[in-house]
């Protein structure tokens, strides 16, 4: 893993081009926190998504519009791809695998606000944190939602549109909201149907 130099002047051109998220924790990254990314995993990953600070393997893949929010706790690994308007929130920790296919304008989310205080409003109640893990080659099709705790089991399809609440096993394929089994890949009925 190479290391990033501890300062980094962000040209003009670069301040305008990121969310104010991004911009964020770009700025952490030039401040005193380490920074631990791979400066070039890849020559596919664009220039402005290399100082993120997240860990990336080789032939990742993130398109224009992917938002990370606490990239310094997202590790992805070799040849995984992230669609366009796909927003990622890595507070507890997300590890993305190998050969993940991510499809575009996806929620993958780390943290939950507290909100069992009636007395408080939520936005001051603070954070539960619970990490989210996708194995290697499972493919989430477009506009789904992975909440805070998830693990997506190895080889695993999630349809277009679902949103997983809880842990889904390998090698099957998962619909709905929320999410449930539908199938397995090789067509043979899943166990849970
Ligand atoms: C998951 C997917 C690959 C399944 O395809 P498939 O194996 O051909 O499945 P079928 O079309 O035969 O559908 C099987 C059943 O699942 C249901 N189903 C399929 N996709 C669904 C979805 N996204 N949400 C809810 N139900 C779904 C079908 O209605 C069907 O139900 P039925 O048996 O009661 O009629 C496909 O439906 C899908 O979601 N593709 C994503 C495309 C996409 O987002 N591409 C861009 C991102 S890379």
């Amino acid at each position: 893993m190479d290391r990033l130099p501890k300062t980094m002047v962000l040209g003009h051109r670069q301040r305008r081009s990121l969310a104010p998220t991004e911009m964020h924790d770009r700025l952490r990254l030039s401040g005193s926190c380490p920074a631990r990314v791979a400066a070039s995993g890849s020559d596919l990953v664009p220039e402005r998504y290399k100082f993120y600070g997240y860990r990336h393997g080789l032939g990742v893949r993130i398109l224009r519009g992917v938002i990370t929010h606490h990239p310094l706790k997202l590790t992805i690994g070799d040849n995984s791809g992230i669609s366009s308007g796909t927003q990622i929130n890595a507070a507890a920790g997300i590890a993305i695998g190998k050969g993940v296919l991510i499809g575009p304008n996806c929620i993958i989310w780390s943290q939950n606000h507290r909100y069992q205080s009636l007395d408080k409003e939520i936005r001051g109640q603070g954070y539960e944190y619970s990490p989210v893990n996708i194995e290697d080659d499972v493919w989430i099709a477009a506009s789904c939602v992975i909440l805070p705790g998830v693990t997506l089991g190895k080889g695993f399809i999630f349809a277009a549109g679902a949103v997983a609440t809880k842990p889904l096993p390998p090698g099957v394929i998962a619909a709905g909201v929320p999410a449930r089994v539908i199938g397995r890949r090789d067509g043979l009925t899943p166990p849970q149907l």
